[in-house]
């Protein structure tokens, strides 16, 4: 008889839904989880350091949430329209969002920094999205545009970096390196007339800005009368109850968010100054500038009920103090098994986010990350998954939670110090 794991060979292109190579030997079908622990279908047990990829920040049934989600699934759960729960949540991201003065949900990510692409380009009449190499923002076609060059080409060139958008890629991309200013100015400054907006991530992928870096991207783009999109998917409600715009103190004019919001049930959202949301009022269907908006599951009210009740534990007090000491106790636990070990690495991150990356020189874009030894990355991940760490191979990222403590980061820095000898 087939087992889970060949089944779901079978039926899933790579065996699983995306964005997981594993080996046939490790592949596994999830059973179910708890705070930051996993559990497979064979009864074995896994220390989650992926955490839905970040979506699950609150951790695995935070009763919080499933209280909240069973309070609201037997009323229904998709209607298509404003409740009192997605109203309450609108009202909550609005209050610390100093970007957003209106906003709209949608189910995903994707979705959210699609609609602020397609908002920047209806604002401004411009068609160009101007994007950093090595940024991920949802499977669009801008979000993917650059993300893993092989050979990179020179900037602002794009790179559709895989199939099913290099007819647009060319025409609508436009491509800098990030954390790199002056760069940025110039590619902006000699495109002004064609770029609607830029879009980044505050913190990309694991890469903190430097200092100065995105006070000068505000500068840059509102001097060129650009947008500022800040994708803030994975930086929302993570480094900050405010996110990005908190931590960091620069305020975009549109921003997307989804992941840790919606407590791990689907949600994305898009917000900005109400001039530029205004696009989206179906009393303008028919003006030319008009941004067709339609979630069938945006704002459904499980997933905000959800949120409801995620952002209701953020709120409280000491929240992204532990978060954060906790980052910081696990980086520096990776930096002290490597040095104890003699293996050359760079610990990137900030808040409960990491990434080891063997390469001699510091990280500061993607061109940088790309000089570490990517084999040896994954062999690492590999050999942390093969001990109970569940994560993705392919991401590298390492995502704490709420749920994660000090005892269960020395756990893992066991394993992580077992799979290094193995590797380095
Ligand atoms: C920065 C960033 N933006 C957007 C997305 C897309 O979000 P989703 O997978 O919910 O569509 C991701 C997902 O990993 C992300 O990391």
């Amino acid at each position: 008889m087939a087992t889970m794991s060949e089944r779901a060979q079978a039926v899933f292109p790579a065996g699983s839904n995306g964005e997981f190579n594993l080996p046939p030997e490790l592949a596994i079908v999830i059973a179910r989880g708890r705070g930051c622990e996993l559990w497979d279908s064979a009864g074995r047990h896994f220390l989650d350091f992926s955490m839905g990829w970040g979506s699950v920040l609150v951790g695995h049934a935070r009763p919080e949430v499933v209280d909240a989600v069973t309070a609201q699934a037997p009323q229904g759960s998709n209607y298509a329209y404003v409740t009192e729960a997605s109203l309450a949540l609108a009202e909550e991201i609005l209050r610390v969002s100093p970007a957003c003065e209106a906003l709209r949900f949608c189910a995903s990510g994707t979705e959210a920094t699609m609609y602020c692409q397609r908002l920047a380009r209806a604002f401004t009449g411009r068609p160009k999205i101007l994007k950093f190499e090595g940024a991920y923002h949802g499977a669009n076609e801008v979000g993917v545009t650059s993300l893993f060059p092989a050979d990179p080409p020179d900037f602002p060139e794009p790179d559709p970096t895989g199939g099913g958008i290099a007819h647009m890629v060319k025409r609508d991309v436009l491509v800098a390196p990030y954390n790199d200013l002056e760069a940025t100015r110039a590619i902006i400054d000699a495109h002004r007339h064609e770029i609607a907006g830029v879009i980044v991530e505050p913190l990309q992928r694991c890469t903190p800005p430097e200092p100065g870096f995105l006070e000068g991207l505000r500068a840059a783009t509102r001097a060129a009368e650009v947008l500022l999109l800040y994708d803030e998917v994975v930086t929302g409600f993570r480094l900050a109850y405010g996110g990005a715009q908190e931590y960091y103190g620069v305020v975009p004019d549109l921003i997307a968010y989804g992941k840790a919001l919606g407590g791990g049930y689907p949600i994305g959202a898009f917000g900005g100054r109400r001039e530029i949301m205004d696009a989206v009022r179906e009393d303008r269907l028919g003006d030319r500038d008009y941004v067709w908006v339609a979630s069938t599951l945006g704002g459904n009210p499980v997933s905000t009920a959800a949120a409801g009740a995620a952002l209701e534990v953020f709120r409280r007090p000491g929240t992204y103090a532990r978060l954060h000491g906790l980052g910081d106790y696990l980086r520096q636990g990776l930096r002290r098994a490597l040095r104890e070990r003699q293996v050359v690495a760079q610990v990137i991150g900030d808040g409960p986010l990491a990434q080891v990356v063997f390469s001699p020189a510091p990280v500061r874009d993607y061109r940088s990350t790309r000089k570490g030894d990517a084999a040896k990355g994954r062999a690492l991940m590999l050999g942390l998954f093969a001990r109970g760490v569940f994560l993705n191979p392919m991401g590298t990222k390492l995502y704490l939670s709420i749920a994660h403590d000090e005892a269960v980061c020395d756990d893992f820095l066991e394993r992580f110090d077992d799979a290094l000898a193995e590797v380095a």
